[in-house]
């Protein structure tokens, strides 16, 4: 793109229906080359809003930025800029994979050789091509998947809008998809992806924002919100019987690294800061003290809790 300093903005953004707020004050930012996660519930407003950046409805306030343009100055250009995967995949007509993905490069203004290579470039990075003489209505709902979000990349655009991708994908379709939004975004390409499951896209996003009930509940680096919000990672020690649980308490509370000790019965459970203990370092400390350990684990953040710790309260 021209100006290496883009990003999309989204500005105070609300959708309303009738007395419903869907989308309630909402704003972020995507930067050319981030993959950001769009994650919440059935109804937080996620296509709502996916549906206003892809300039295919109107905000009621607010707008939406794309480098210099906005989308109700220019929704043209913008939709020039912006590739949408809708949720749903739209109804084929009797074409081939490479005359559907040919019509869309026409709709997109591509024009002789340049659109002959750009139908065949997208067929290849998307592994469309053995199905390319297929008809679309033969095509299994991950081919599907996969048609659409060729069509999405037909023109080449700087940002990718994906509404809920994964689903209906088998696990290597997941991974491959991966891959491929990672190629997208190291070409500068800034990919906003909904879900409503947040350790799906944990891995590969660089950020996310969480929407409730049409509003943004945080955003974030994903370490981030886990980190702030997690539960402290703790590991559990369960002493044998007859050691003494407060002697082991009283040992453990002194060891770096360790925020709380708490007791119940032969329990101790035992929090970090930061980071869990190490399980084998506190069974070692009290070994060293003449006090037995029967088992330990260790308990790590947990993302989904994380989700739902977010999405538990009640905003409207
Ligand atoms: N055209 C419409 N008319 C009236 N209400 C609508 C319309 N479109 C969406 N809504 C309402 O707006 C809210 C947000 O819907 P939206 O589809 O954006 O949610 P979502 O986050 O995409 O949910 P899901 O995870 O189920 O896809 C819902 O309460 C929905 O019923
Ligand atoms: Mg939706």
């Amino acid at each position: 793109m021209n100006d290496a300093a883009w990003t999309v903005r989204i500005e105070g953004l609300s959708r309303f229906f009738g007395t419903l707020k869907a989308v309630h004050q909402v704003s972020f930012e995507i930067h050319p080359g981030e993959i950001f996660g769009f994650i919440g519930p059935n109804g937080a407003g996620k296509t709502t809003t996916l549906k206003i950046l892809a300039t295919l409805d109107d905000p009621d306030e607010g707008d939406v930025w794309v480098g210099s343009d906005s989308i109700l100055e220019a929704p043209d250009r913008v939709r020039g800029r912006i590739g949408f995967v809708p949720d749903r995949q739209g109804v084929y007509s009797n074409l081939s994979v490479r005359e559907y993905l040919d019509f869309f490069a026409r709709a997109y203004s591509l024009k002789g050789e340049k659109r002959r290579k750009a139908v065949e470039a997208i067929l290849n990075f998307s592994g469309l091509e053995g199905l390319a003489e297929r008809n679309c209505e033969e095509l299994s709902k991950g081919m599907r998947q996969r048609l659409s979000f060729a069509r999405a990349l037909i023109h080449d655009p700087d940002v990718l809008l994906l509404d809920e991708p994964m689903e209906g994908l088998d696990p290597r379709a997941r991974i491959e998809f991966r891959e491929l939004l990672t190629v997208l975004a190291q070409e500068g390409k800034a990919i906003l992806i909904s879900s409503h499951i947040l350790t799906e896209l944990a891995e590969f996003v660089s950020r996310v924002a969480i929407l409730e009930k049409g509003r943004l509940v945080t955003t974030g680096r994903v370490e981030d919100l886990a980190r702030e919000l997690a539960p402290a990672p703790v590991v559990r020690l369960r002493l044998r019987d007859g050691q003494d649980p407060a002697a082991a308490e009283r040992l453990l509370v002194q060891l770096p690294g360790v925020r709380r000790v708490e007791v119940e019965g032969q329990v101790l459970r035992v929090e970090g800061d930061g980071e869990a203990p190490e399980g084998d370092r506190l069974v070692h400390a009290l070994y060293g003290a003449g006090i037995r350990v029967q088992s330990f684990d260790s308990q790590e953040a947990n993302l989904e809790d994380v989700f739902l710790k977010f999405t538990r309260g009640d905003l409207a």
